[in-house]
């Protein structure tokens, strides 16, 4: 099968290949997915869990993607919850071959069905990005309704999630970004923006949620907004600067189907858009995944058009 690998990781994201693998065999509680589609953070190439499986033994070729949305073709021994044929979507593990793939072999408890009036390419472009803002908005945040929330990145994939569920689950949406996001951000649903270039982030004044995409001193600004009882959420590490009566949290996201029922329920009455920046074919996904300018969201690769 084809597959988007990396094999060195000196070489980094310029060591991106599409490569002939050999299709994987379903493990006990896994299902094969035939990937339809397929997404990927740029970071990825960072990660350890790319680099080593979870006994910590070097992985190369290393199949990169986590998103997918695709179709059940066989079920692992003991499997159980999902049946052949099924159209699916939600994270892979972290530590084996990614999704950026013909196939992938996935446990069946990170997958959630997919509904037949939604895309592939919508669900691929859902899981990661959905569940960290709805698990850092709603889990680790605690967020209630009236509260103000500071998005950063309030255009990117998470941060338009965050804007959009935020927003709607009663939030005072304070977004971020550089200068050319305004518009966008506002258009996902933020009350106000701050241009993260130009402004100046104390003036923002107390939130009650901070939720972080983009760490150093814009997480350490941030944390002196926080308001007493109130909650920073990262997911790029904390740093040495935390809220001085609140709470900081950095978290890594988990497939959690009912939460990946809920997103797409919300996809599809409308109260949630995807933030989709480009679809490519699988032969075409290393140029796509390496853009020369800007990404404006997620870069979806639609393994079967
Ligand atoms: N721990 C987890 O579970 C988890 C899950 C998902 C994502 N993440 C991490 O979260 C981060 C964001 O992910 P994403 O998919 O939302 O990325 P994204 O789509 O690139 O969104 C990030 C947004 O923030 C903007 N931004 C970054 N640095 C900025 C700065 N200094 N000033 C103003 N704007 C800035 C980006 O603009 P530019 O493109 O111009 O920089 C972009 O619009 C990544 O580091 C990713 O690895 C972690």
């Amino acid at each position: 099968m084809k597959a988007v690998v990396v094999t060195d990781q000196a070489e980094g994201a310029a060591g991106m290949r599409l490569m002939d693998r050999p299709e994987p065999r379903p493990a006990i509680n896994d299902v094969l997915v035939e990937v339809h589609a397929a997404a990927y953070v740029p970071t990825e190439i960072d990660w350890p869990s790319t680099w080593a499986d979870r006994a910590g033994r070097a992985k190369s070729p290393s199949i990169l993607g986590h998103d997918l949305a695709g179709v059940v073709t066989a079920l692992g021994y003991g499997t159980t919850g999902l049946t052949v044929g099924q159209r699916v979507f939600g994270i892979s593990d972290w530590h084996r071959d990614g999704t950026l793939a013909e196939y992938v072999a996935v446990e069946s408890r990170n997958l959630a069905p997919l509904p037949g009036d939604v895309d592939f390419t919508v669900g691929a472009a859902l899981p990661i990005s959905g569940l960290t803002a709805w698990q850092g908005l709603f889990q680790h945040g605690r967020l209630r309704s009236g509260q103000t929330v500071l998005a950063h990145g309030a255009a990117g994939a998470v941060g338009t999630m965050v804007t959009q569920l935020a927003r709607e689950a009663g939030a005072y949406v304070i977004g971020t970004g550089r200068a050319a996001d305004r518009q966008k951000a506002l258009d996902f649903g933020a009350h106000e923006f701050v241009d993260l270039e130009h402004d100046d982030l104390a003036d923002v004044g107390a939130v009650d949620l901070v939720f972080d995409v983009i760490g150093g001193s814009v997480q350490e600004q941030s944390a002196r907004l926080v308001r007493p009882g109130g909650t920073l959420v990262t997911v790029t590490g904390l740093g040495d600067v935390h809220p001085v009566d609140g709470l900081s949290v950095d978290f890594v996201v988990e497939s959690v189907p009912s939460q990946l029922t809920e997103i797409v329920q919300r996809v599809r009455d409308g109260r949630l858009r995807v933030n989709i920046d480009r679809v490519a074919p699988l032969d075409d996904a290393v140029a796509a995944l390496n853009p020369t300018g800007r990404r404006a969201g997620k870069t979806v690769i639609a393994v079967r058009p």
